[in-house]
């Protein structure tokens, strides 16, 4: 893909040598709203609702796709994506009770916890979400509850591990026999065997093989063995599921080399052969569920930051800016690459390599390093693309820097979706001990 296209998937581009994001200049809403700032574009979340929405919608009559809420659990995204007909992936209890908030009612949303406890599991049965359990155990203990509050046993599902995972970093990768995800062949049947002899009555099964999957060859090694185990317990077992989940982690092109995720191979690879399972088969006719996380909202957002040191040591150049770890945490956790351009074009032809380094007090605050950019000044300000999907909600207020604040483009206006925390924020929990005033 041409670099100008590329920006342009993103809806990025530079006018009279100015970036543009949407129709903002990005310099000035910099300037306005103060950095380092997350700045999200509407438009982009409800295109790429969309465009998965057509793929699935090309083959398939009935499917769910459920957001899953950990890549940006901001308010205002989620109602935005709830407005599109979104349903919602939780991991937590808090994520529930956001998505609640936002409006979204508890027959849109699946819970695929994992080492959940007993409140988690009151949480949920009290809110009506369906469960998506990851061991045997919890099983047992979830029946338990479901008794002592006299709640009806409806739906129960299981994640399935397939013992075959992918992903970007060994940390996403999801599946596999040394992974703490799921339920493993040698214990899936006498799950649903043992949920059904305690009396639920409908049936859903998961997988989620990784995150940040580019290669769609990696879905089909594990969609292969999942169909046929779902068609094995749904006869094994004796009962008609009602649905089956696919999970998430379509990846995006966080690199300009890197093309867009292949829907049309996944279509083929995955889609298709689960329509002819159910079209073949005599297993019912389960509902499609996908969770897409990152696809849906990465790229609708750049996080701009300002440089305020540049600092040659003799080896290296270093350009310092007011984002670090704490606010894109990615890049150390990960080594995960961000592209970062300066929000202006330059006349000048002169190329530097820099390192793009954070304010926090570790040598690993690097959020992007070796980076070929033409020559930067202190008080020009850096976008850093692609941070709409776990940027804001893994940052965190390391070395007492307040979290950032969160913007909205919407239709040629802005708004603020989170102010930024303040010291106060910071410190509102703590409580001193009367020994220590
Ligand atoms: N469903 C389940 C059960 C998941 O655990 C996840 C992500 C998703 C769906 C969505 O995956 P996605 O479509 O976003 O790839 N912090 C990491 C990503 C962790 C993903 C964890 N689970 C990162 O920054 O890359």
């Amino acid at each position: 893909m041409e670099y100008s296209e590329w920006l342009k998937r993103k809806d990025l581009q530079f006018i009279d040598n100015k970036l543009y994001f949407s129709s903002f200049n990005v310099q000035e809403l910099a300037m306005e709203y103060g950095t380092p700032v997350y700045i999200t574009n509407e438009k982009i979340v409800r295109t790429r609702f969309n465009q998965i929405n057509d793929v699935l919608k090309s083959v398939l009559n009935d499917y769910n796709i459920h957001y899953a809420v950990k890549a940006n659990s901001n308010l205002s995204v989620l109602t935005i994506l709830h407005s599109e007909g979104s349903y919602f992936d939780c991991t937590s209890q808090g994520e529930i009770y956001s998505c609640l908030k936002a409006g979204i009612t508890s027959d849109k949303i699946i819970y695929t916890g994992n080492m959940f406890t007993d409140e988690d599991f009151k949480f949920a049965i009290e809110n009506n979400v369906i469960i998506n359990l990851d061991s045997l155990s919890q099983l047992d203990r979830v029946n338990k509850i479901y008794e002592s509050l006299r709640k009806e046993k409806k739906v129960i599902s299981f994640r399935y591990n397939p013992e075959f995972g992918a992903g970007h970093h060994v940390h996403d990768i999801t599946a596999g026999k040394e992974i703490k995800f799921g339920i493993l062949d040698n214990q899936i049947f006498d799950a649903y065997q043992k949920a059904k002899d305690f009396g639920f009555r409908q049936f859903g099964i998961h997988i989620h093989i990784g995150s940040g999957i580019t290669n769609v060859m990696n879905y089909q090694k594990a969609i292969d063995k999942y169909l046929s185990i779902v068609e094995e317990i749904s006869k094994k077992v004796g009962f008609e599921f009602e649905f089956v989940d696919f999970g998430g982690g379509f990846g995006i092109p966080y690199h300009p080399n890197e093309e867009p995720f292949n829907f049309d191979l996944y279509k083929k690879l995955v889609l298709v052969p689960f329509i002819d399972l159910i079209n073949n088969r005599d297993i019912g006719e389960p509902v499609l569920k996908i969770e897409p996380g990152r696809f849906l909202t990465a790229e609708s957002t750049i996080l701009v930051t300002k440089i305020n040191t540049i600092k040659d040591n003799g080896y290296k150049t270093f350009v310092g800016v007011d984002a670090g770890f704490n606010t894109l945490i990615r890049p150390i956790l990960y080594g995960s690459y961000h592209h970062i351009i300066p929000c202006f074009m330059s006349e000048t032809a002169k190329t530097m390599k820099y390192d793009i380094a954070g304010p926090i007090c570790e040598s690993g605050d690097i959020l992007g390093k070796d980076r070929e950019i033409f020559e930067l000044n202190e008080g020009d300000t850096l976008a850093i693309l692609d941070t709409g999907a776990y940027g804001y909600t893994m940052s965190s207020c390391y070395n007492s820097r307040p979290r950032a604040a969160e913007i909205l483009l919407s239709n040629g206006k802005s708004y603020i979706i989170r102010e930024a925390e303040t010291y106060e924020d910071l410190l509102q929990n703590q409580k001193v001990p009367d020994h220590l005033k």
